[in-house]
């Protein structure tokens, strides 16, 4: 149990202090290493510790930004001889809104109390409140981006004492210091924390998308988990309390689950189009489907005492080893009627190998059916109980909201947060611009179909003529094992007789197996964080 804290500990806050492994086996894992590990563990605690009682600047934290944030570019943090000197112990006086929010930055001081109100993401920069921002340029080079720092400019109030300020941390120090070597065809969306899609052509290639070109979507460092160490904490209501090791939990029977993951925010770069929304620009490469394996989260839950007929629990909650800089795990929760009737595993294989770090390793929640964001990865903690996870991740992001509510007025509680997604397609082996030569006079047209919950796709339309006429793709072949129920994208082809040349407008819309098909466009179903954009996917290309 202890090491179960000290590893979460040790996952967010300092797996920079882990030696660089560019793959990992559980051979990798070495017990004299591992003290090595727990030193760095310690020390990383005692930061988070510091961090959390606000003397951040007294501690040389450890963090790096370069790419997305490059910080090492950006404007601010001069000395100013217009402005006033702080000491590091006057900027930690100001950590809450009553007192004010002060931050500095290099030799910048800045009263960022307004800021926070005033900008979306904005309260990101409480993390660092009464401190330096440098530890966190590397967690969420996302939000402190180079345009914000322009932006803190204008909050500028004084200059922060030499002897104060933060030395710039080395890379391989950093939070994503000891991240995994990954396939450079992925399209990268942001490198910190790593999101990259798959290529649109690779995805039609098979049924069954390879790991290594399998879409990454991660809100945090990859944690570095230790298999020799590793516990998965069970407990809550009904059950007995329980941690299992690797080794335990492999000796459950083993089931087999080929499922599609999805990303709520695959394709928003198509609603994004229609208005600015707030998230990263994914196209059409959110998504993925492989063969996992490893428990029946139901045989798991059994072997603890749990009664489906009397069992009160509503939730079933996931949380993850990888932590935020306030050492909260990234979580989602699922109701528990979807883990029941579903075939949840709890997997250690992804495409007959133990899981990839990026995808989860040693062991990840497979939820079929339902949006990615609650496919735990890198599972620590399983949670029965009344309430939905308290996480972030289920209760302020993953919703949807009307097309008129903008961030200020978004009621998040109201708002469900998003479980199966709706029915979806996309056109993948033709893009905006292409050129195509049309064999006897027909174009072909091939792409992937998928609705959440479970629906299988029932059919795929494809027009040319902007609806008039439509015509109905055939289902490529699927699963070679037989077990798609659902859980699964459909690849389909047409071939669309075409007899105009110049530009031409494809259009794809699916059906699924209850009727349910996507809206024509995305003006109606936009929100602010353009998810569930699963409008017709509409390609414009010239043909000759
Ligand atoms: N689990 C943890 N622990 N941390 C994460 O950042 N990201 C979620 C989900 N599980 C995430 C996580 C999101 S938003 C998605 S879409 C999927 O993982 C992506 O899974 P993949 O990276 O294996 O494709």
């Amino acid at each position: 149990m202890l090491f179960t804290v000290v590893s979460r500990s040790l996952a967010a806050l300092c797996n920079h202090g882990f030696e660089k492994k560019a793959e990992y086996s559980s051979h990798e894992f070495e017990r004299p290493t591992y003290r090595k590990h727990m030193l760095y563990a310690t020390i990383g605690v005692g930061v988070s510790v510091a961090t959390l009682f606000g003397i951040k600047n007294k501690v040389q934290a450890k963090s790096v930004a370069k790419d997305a944030s490059q910080p090492q570019k950006l404007i601010g943090g001069e000395f100013r001889k217009d402005l006033p000197v702080y000491r590091a112990t006057d900027v930690a006086k100001r950590d809450s809104k009553e007192n004010r929010i002060w931050v500095s930055y290099k030799r910048g001081v800045y009263d960022v109390t307004d800021f926070v109100a005033k900008h979306p993401g904005g309260e990101k920069i409480l993390m660092a409140a009464g401190g330096a921002t440098e530890p966190f340029w590397g967690l969420y080079a996302v939000h402190f981006a180079p345009r914000v720092m322009e932006l803190m400019e204008q909050y500028r109030i004084g200059n922060l004492h030499e002897d104060d300020v933060i030395e710039t941390p080395s890379e391989e120090d950093g939070p994503y210091g000891q991240e995994p070597v990954r396939n450079k065809i992925l399209v990268a969306r942001s490198s910190k924390p790593c999101n990259a899609e798959t290529p649109p052509e690779l995805l039609i290639q098979d049924f069954i998308t390879p790991n290594d070109v399998f879409y990454v979507r991660n809100h945090l460092p990859v944690p570095q988990v230790d298999p020799l160490y590793y516990e998965l904490e069970v407990t809550g209501i009904g059950i007995k309390d329980k941690s299992f090791t690797l080794d335990e939990l492999k000796k459950f029977p083993k089931h087999k689950l080929v499922m599609t993951i999805m990303c709520a925010g695959n394709r928003r770069s198509e609603m994004n189009k229609v208005r600015e929304v707030k998230g990263l620009e994914w196209a059409l490469g959110a998504v993925g489907t492989a063969e996992w394996a490893g428990v029946r989260l139901q045989d798991l839950l059994e072997s603890l005492g749990f009664d489906p007929k009397t069992n009160k629990a509503a939730h079933i909650q996931f949380e993850g080893l990888d932590l935020d800089p306030a050492s909260s795990p990234y979580g989602a929760s699922v109701p528990i009627r979807t883990a029941l009737i579903s075939d949840v595993i709890l997997a250690y294989e992804m495409n007959g190998e133990p899981i990839p770090r990026d995808h989860g390793y040693p062991i990840r929640a497979c939820v079929p059916g339902v949006v990615g964001a609650r496919n735990v990865k890198w599972l620590g903690k399983i949670v029965l109980s009344h309430e939905e996870s308290q996480s972030h991740w289920q209760q302020r992001d993953y919703k949807g909201f009307s097309p008129t509510v903008d961030f200020e007025h978004a009621d998040w509680k109201s708002s469900p947060a998003i479980q199966d997604l709706p029915v979806t397609s996309a056109i993948c082996n033709l893009k905006e611009g292409d050129v195509v030569q049309p064999v006897n006079g027909k174009v072909t047209v091939k792409g992937y179909a998928w609705s959440g919950g479970g629906r299988k796709i029932a059919r795929v339309d494809i027009t040319c003529d902007k609806g008039k006429t439509w015509h109905v793709a055939r289902h490529d072949p699927g699963d070679k094992s037989g077990q798609n129920v659902g859980w699964a994208w459909t690849l389909w082809t047409a071939e669309i007789p075409v007899s105009q040349s110049g530009t031409v407008e494809i259009w794809a819309k699916a059906v699924d197996d209850s009727y349910n098909t996507q809206p024509e466009t995305f003006e109606n179903i936009w929100n602010i964080r353009g998810v569930l954009s699963n409008a017709y996917h509409k390609v414009k290309v010239h043909v000759q």
